[in-house]
C-alpha cells in the first residue's frame, strides 16, 4: 500500500504547496526511528528522486523532525533550548544545544505518553487516538479525585516509566467493573492524567535549571494536550521560562517537520549519500 500510495502523495504535495520539482533544492526523508518496511519506501522513493533530479538527499531522524516543527511555528526561536517529545511511539527530554545537536536527558524505560493515553482510552471504550478524548473529558473532571502512582522511575534519573500508572489505572477499571460500581468517566481521565503530566511537567523543568536553559519547545502528538500546555506555561512563567508549541497539525506526525529537520541540516552542510539505509532504531545522538 505505502509503494501503491507514495507516488501520488508526492505529487499531491506538490500540487499543494504550488511548487514543481525544479524549485526544490533538496529531498529530505525520515531513515528512523519506525517500522522498517514504511521507512525503505519512502527511503528508496527519495533517493530515486535524488538521483534523478541530481539534488542532495538529506537523512533526517523522526525525532528531530518533531523537534524542528517548532522552527516552523516559531521563526525566532534558536537554539539552545530543551524540548519535550511527547507522541504515541516516543517521550523524550532533550537538550537542544546547537541545530544537529542533541543530549537526550531523559526517555521513558517502557510506554511512550501517548501509548498510555491510548491505552487507558480504549479500556474507557472510547476508540483511537485516545488522547484527544481524555484530555476533552478530563476538563470537567477533578484531577485529585483518585491517586494514581505517578509515571516516574524511583532513582536518580529523569527518565519515565508509564507502565505502572497504566497498570493501576487498568486495575482500578476492572475492579470497578468486578464490584459494580459506576465509575465517573471525567474524574477517571483527569486523575490519570495528572499523574502522566505532573511529572513530564517537573522533570522538563528540572532539566531546565540544571542546563540553565530559559525556553522550552514542547513536541510530539501529545504536544497538542490542553491541560499538559496550561499546566507547563504556568509553572514555567514563575520560573522565567518560556514555554513555546507548535500548532496541533505540525505536532502530529506530519511531513512539513521533516522538511524543517531538513532545511537545517541542509544549510549546515549535512548532506546524506544514497547509501543511507533505514535504521529502525536510530537514536538522537549526533
Ligand atoms: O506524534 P504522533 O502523531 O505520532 C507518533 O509519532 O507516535 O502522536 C500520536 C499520539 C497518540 O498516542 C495520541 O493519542 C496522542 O498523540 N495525542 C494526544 C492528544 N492529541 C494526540 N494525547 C493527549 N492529549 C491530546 N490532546
Ligand atoms: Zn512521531
Amino acid at each position: 500500500m505505502h509503494i501503491e500510495a507514495i507516488s501520488g502523495v508526492v505529487q499531491e504535495a506538490l500540487e499543494e504547496a504550488n511548487v514543481t520539482l525544479d524549485k526544490i533544492d533538496a529531498i529530505g526523508v525520515t531513515y528512523g526511528p519506525g517500522l522498517v518496511g514504511a521507512l525503505l519506501v519512502g527511503l528508496q522513493f527519495a533517493k530515486g528522486l535524488s538521483f534523478a533530479t541530481k539534488k542532495p538527499l538529506i537523512g533526517v531522524n523522526h525525532i528531530e523532525g518533531h523537534i524542528c516543527a517548532n522552527y516552523i511555528q516559531h521563526k525566532e526561536l534558536k537554539p539552545p533550548f530543551v524540548s519535550l517529545v511527547v507522541s504515541g511511539g516516543h517521550t523524550f527530554i532533550v537538550h537542544v544545544k546547537d541545530y544537529g545537536e542533541y543530549e537526550v536527558i531523559g526517555q521513558t524505560r517502557d510506554d511512550a505518553a501517548g501509548e498510555a493515553y491510548d491505552k487507558v482510552a480504549r479500556a474507557l471504550g472510547l476508540g483511537y487516538p485516545g488522547g484527544p478524548k481524555i484530555d476533552k473529558l478530563a476538563k470537567e473532571g477533578n484531577p485529585r479525585a483518585i491517586q494514581f502512582p505517578k509515571a516516574n522511575f524511583h532513582e536518580e534519573t529523569l527518565d519515565f516509566s508509564f507502565s505502572g500508572v497504566k497498570s493501576a489505572v487498568l486495575n482500578y477499571l476492572n475492579k470497578c467493573k468486578m464490584q459494580n460500581i459506576e465509575v465517573n468517566k471525567a474524574d477517571f481521565a483527569a486523575s490519570f492524567q495528572y499523574a502522566v503530566i505532573d511529572v513530564l511537567k517537573e522533570n522538563v523543568l528540572l532539566t531546565c535549571k540544571k542546563r540553565k536553559v530559559k525556553t522550552i519547545a514542547i513536541a510530539g502528538g501529545v504536544a497538542s494536550n490542553s491541560s499538559l500546555r496550561a499546566t507547563l506555561i504556568k509553572d514555567a512563567s514563575k520560573r522565567g521560562i518560556e514555554v513555546l508549541f507548535p500548532a496541533p497539525i505540525l505536532c502530529t506526525d506530519n511531513a512539513a517537520m521533516i522538511g524543517s529537520a531538513a532545511y537545517f541540516n541542509f544549510v549546515n552542510g549535512k548532506v546524506s549519500d544514497l547509501n543511507l539505509n533505514a535504521k529502525p532504531n536510530l537514536k538522537l545522538n549526533y
